[in-house]
């Protein structure tokens, strides 16, 4: 064949390639087949261009390759193609909207731990955490509890295998001993965690809950600091207008010792059946840790001094949310937990 006859044969098959249309995949092989194959027409015309002589060979080489090319990708397009068209299902409508999938909440005690958290990680406390089966130097005796103090009774703690020296804590100050034992001030923890006392289960007790502990121990940390720290906490967790008020109290491991209200934030301290009409409500214990608690530790009570405050985090979800009973929180009661989809 001459150069010119290939130039105008491979220009007819590049328009008959482009027209070509398959509606099954047999067809496309059959094409490929005509086409590409040893003995297809394309092939033929590369047996013949091998015996022109090399000026023509430049001339026709690259439009026979291009040639090559196109049929290979429109072959290739018919057959993804009739692929594509194989593998969709008519009895599905892709254009339906999804039915939603239920996603899960946050149960209401860790949407509330997760915000002292971040309250008091805004002053600087970082999270440190103890064991939940204890022993009762870091739970009673570091913390400066009398030999005979009544916490260390049967009726009020859960003890491993009747064993007086293991027990399930009873507060998360045990982790105060445990990081005081372990660092030299400054220390600055927070300790959330699981606590366990020997109480009926009721409405307004149980014999698990939660606990946050805050422990600050350097030079010259003064009552002051404390109360600083305690009215800025109130006013993040429960708004700008909370007041608190201070009442003396005991803790063996702090002295002095106080119980700190917030004004109630269901009536704004007017009164109601919340705060049984004195417009305060009770919301955790705190104090200067006690010399004889930094002295067991290892810390010199001479050079140092700290405060700690301790809550209930199911109490302060109570103040939050209003939920009326205790076991609400340990139930799993679904309808429960959704209500607090929204909460992060
Ligand atoms: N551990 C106390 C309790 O379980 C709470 C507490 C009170 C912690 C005063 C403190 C504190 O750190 O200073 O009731």
């Amino acid at each position: 064949m001459t150069h010119i006859a290939m130039i105008d044969q491979i220009n007819n098959l590049k328009s008959e390639i482009e027209a070509l249309e398959a509606s099954n995949i047999a067809d496309v092989e059959t094409l490929r087949i005509k086409y590409l194959s040893k003995k297809g027409t394309i092939s033929v015309l590369f047996n013949d261009f091998r015996q022109l002589p090399p000026d023509q060979k430049r001339e026709i080489g690259k439009p026979l390759n291009e040639l090559k090319d196109f049929a290979t990708e429109k072959i290739n397009s018919l057959r993804e193609a009739l692929e594509l068209a194989d593998n969709v299902d008519d009895s599905i409508d892709l254009t339906r909207t999804p039915a939603v999938m239920p996603l899960g909440s946050r149960h209401p005690l860790s949407v509330v731990k997760n915000e002292i958290i971040s309250i008091f990680s805004r002053l600087g406390f970082t999270i440190a955490e103890g064991p939940e089966v204890e022993d009762d130097w870091h739970v009673f005796s570091s913390l400066n509890f009398a030999a005979d103090h009544p916490a260390r009774d049967m009726q009020d703690t859960f003890f491993i295998k009747r064993n007086p020296e293991v027990l399930l804590r009873t507060h998360t100050s045990s982790v105060q001993s445990r990081v005081m034992e372990k660092t030299q001030p400054p220390i600055r923890i927070i300790c959330p965690g699981r606590v366990y006392r020997n109480e009926a289960i009721s409405a307004r007790a149980h014999c698990f809950f939660h606990q946050v502990e805050a422990l600050y121990v350097d030079k010259n940390v003064s009552f002051a600091d404390l109360k600083q720290t305690l009215l800025y906490f109130a006013r993040e967790m429960f708004g700008p207008e909370t007041k608190i008020r201070l009442r003396p109290s005991y803790f063996p491991f702090t002295e002095p010792s106080a119980e700190m209200d917030i004004s109630c934030n269901l009536c704004g301290g007017k009164g109601c059946s919340f705060c049984k009409h004195t417009g305060w409500v009770e919301i955790l214990g705190c104090g200067m840790v006690d010399p004889n608690v930094l002295d067991a530790c290892g810390i010199d009570s001479k050079v140092y001094s700290g405060y700690a405050l301790g809550m209930g985090v199911e109490r302060i979800t109570n103040l939050k949310y209003q939920v009326k009973d205790l076991r609400m929180f340990s139930e799993n009661d679904k309808r429960f937990l959704e209500e607090f989809r929204s909460a992060r």
